[in-house]
């Protein structure tokens, strides 16, 4: 996530354009989170540490045909990118590698008014319309996997639908508990003989 993005949507929540709405649950419990920077410094400061973490993918759970996805994702690629990378110079953020439940969400809430409703926020109002341009709530699941798709690509996989298989995230759980089982022995082994 770039720090251009993550500055500009903290200012938001900080000044009320973003999570000040009652039906908006998240960025209610957002809004306090971007309050508590002691400073308007700190800011970038986070911003470049968050866009500094290595991207984490994880696997789509809502379904939807990235074929009709790609078709429907020619208005959105105007301003996203049409490998779905984000453009700064019109702060349209990068949508490529974003969660398939938080994009639905937040197309969701651009759609309700619950997100780019403020005036003072230039680029969801920028956005709204985009969102309610889609004629049916069904669109959003294609548009989703499309980036997922996209996203793979541009971290260089095979197979586009790779990170759809929950087999990887299993293997690092089993090597994860192994590792640990046995640094645990080790550490216990110790105890004992030092004792
Ligand atoms: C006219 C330019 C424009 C077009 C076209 C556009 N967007 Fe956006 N989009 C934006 C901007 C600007 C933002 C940043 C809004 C903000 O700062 O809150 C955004 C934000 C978003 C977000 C929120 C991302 C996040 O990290 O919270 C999603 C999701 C999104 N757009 C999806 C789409 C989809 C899907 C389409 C096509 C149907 C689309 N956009 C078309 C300009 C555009």
């Amino acid at each position: 996530m770039k720090a251009w993005y993550i500055e500009t949507e903290l200012r938001k929540f900080r000044a009320g354009e973003r999570g000040a709405q009652f039906d908006d649950i998240e960025g209610m419990r957002m809004r306090p989170m971007a309050l508590s920077l002691p400073t308007e410094g700190d800011i970038p400061v986070i911003a470049k540490y968050v866009e500094s973490l290595p991207p984490v993918r994880h696997a789509p759970i809502l379904g939807g045909d990235a074929k009709i996805g790609k078709r429907r994702y020619a208005l959105c690629s105007g301003c996203h990118n049409p490998d779905g990378g984000g453009n700064e110079s019109v702060k349209a953020p990068r949508l490529a590698g974003l969660d398939d439940w938080y994009l639905a969400t937040e197309l969701k809430k651009f759609r309700g008014g619950v997100r780019g409703a403020d005036p003072r926020d230039e680029e969801g109002t920028a956005m709204a319309p985009m969102a309610k341009s889609r004629e049916r709530e069904g669109d959003s699941r294609h548009i989703r996997l499309h980036q997922h798709a996209a996203a793979s690509c541009q971290f260089g996989d095979a197979e586009p639908m790779n990170h759809a298989d929950p087999s990887s995230d299993q293997t690092f759980k089993t090597v994860f508990w192994i590792v640990m089982t046995t640094a645990a022995a080790f550490v216990a082994a110790a105890w004992i003989m030092i004792r």
